[in-house]
């Protein structure tokens, strides 16, 4: 009878899907898709990469470049600091002249954990290492009937241990590619079809009737609400940026002027609020407008709840804040998150 791996690379020959990183050895074009898929599904990743792999079809072209380009490849994918991990290590690779062969040295690289290393030298090198993601562990937890929180050092303790004793050693790329789209695509977190699943004799989760609540997680993860309140600030032709530079969201995008509040703010208590005031001290403000009300932006960990307004100044003085004075024919340049791009399409609307 086959075993775990021989059945699941049976099934992924049948079923894989056709993806442009896959038709490489080439550890550049592989650790560039890991790390475009570390926090983004493969149908949003695809584009990115293929246009990413244009632009910067080698360690070189990529070290070369300046972050700010890289970042601009990089916007609407969400997770800036993998782009300028990713642009550091690339410099760092490029000085010493080849891309690093084992494993330590892998894992060494700016923004690469365990699994992106394990993956790269999996998929680049064939060695016999088993990579563990989200939906690999899904697989795992359910076919051997984990119920052990995957979220705790035992869980994730077992899973791994698992995870070596399953991997086929001398056909790790094809098994671990196989095991990942396995849960990418049949043994899915929600109404998986178990009645078409070539692993249903033997899945424990299955026989226990299991199967809806494994794997299971300790701790439910809390959401941050935040409430940023930005300014179009014009000013003739002119328009003010900044970098953000705090470790916190979007560090190294570009954005308008903002501050943030601790709750919901009415558009008639801006005024008198002391960081407006700050804000535009010393401005002479001409008009301003509210734009859009509340748009809400999901990351993992908080959702960010944003106002835009647009404001006037008078142009006979300056505004003695410091950020950047561009044109406002230059904002396109800029890389920005995907809420300041939003922004920007709005404001291009005739009626704004
Ligand atoms: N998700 C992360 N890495 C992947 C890969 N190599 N193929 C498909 N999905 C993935």
């Amino acid at each position: 009878m086959d075993c775990f791996g021989e059945i699941l690379i049976g099934w992924y020959e049948e079923h894989k899907r056709d993806l442009p990183w896959r038709d490489t050895k080439d550890p550049y074009k592989i650790w560039v898709s890991e790390v475009i898929l570390q926090q983004t599904r493969v149908v949003q990743g695809y584009d990115y990469y293929v246009r990413f792999m244009k632009r910067f079809p080698d360690v070189r072209s990529l070290a070369e470049a300046d972050e700010d380009e890289v970042l601009r490849y990089w916007q609407g994918l969400g997770y800036y600091s993998r782009a300028k991990h990713l642009h550091e290590a690339a410099c760092s690779i490029n000085e010493r002249g080849c891309f690093p062969s084992t494993y330590d040295e892998v894992r060494a690289l700016k923004g690469v954990g365990e699994y992106t290393a394990s993956a790269i030298c999996s998929f680049a090198y064939d060695m016999p290492v088993a990579v563990v993601d989200g939906n690999v562990c899904r697989v795992i937890s359910r076919w051997a009937g984990v119920e052990e929180p995957i979220d705790t050092a035992e869980g994730k303790k077992t899973i791994a241990a698992l995870a070596e004793n399953l991997l086929i050693k001398n056909d790790s790329a094809r098994y671990n590619q196989a095991i990942m789209d396995f849960g990418a695509l049949q043994c899915v977190p929600f109404s998986p079809r178990c009645d078409a699943c070539p692993l249903v004799e033997t899945c424990a989760a299955y026989r226990k009737k299991l199967v809806a609540f494994l794997p299971k997680k300790r701790h439910k993860q809390s959401v941050t609400h935040r409430y940023f309140i930005y300014f179009h600030v014009r000013f003739g032709e002119y328009t003010f940026i900044y970098k953000r530079t705090d470790k916190d969201i979007w560090r190294n995008l570009y954005e308008f002027p903002l501050m943030e509040v601790e709750s919901e703010l009415k558009e008639e208590d801006l005024f008198s609020h002391p960081l407006f005031r700050r804000l535009f001290e010393n401005a002479q403000v001409k008009s301003i407008r509210l734009v859009e009300k509340n748009v809400k932006h999901v990351l993992s960990h908080q959702t960010i709840h944003a106002d835009l307004y647009d404001v006037l100044l008078d142009e006979s003085k300056e505004w003695g804040q410091s950020f950047m004075k561009i044109p406002e024919s230059d904002l396109y340049k800029f890389p920005v998150s995907r809420l300041i791009s939003h922004f920007f399409s709005l404001l291009l609307k005739p009626n704004n």
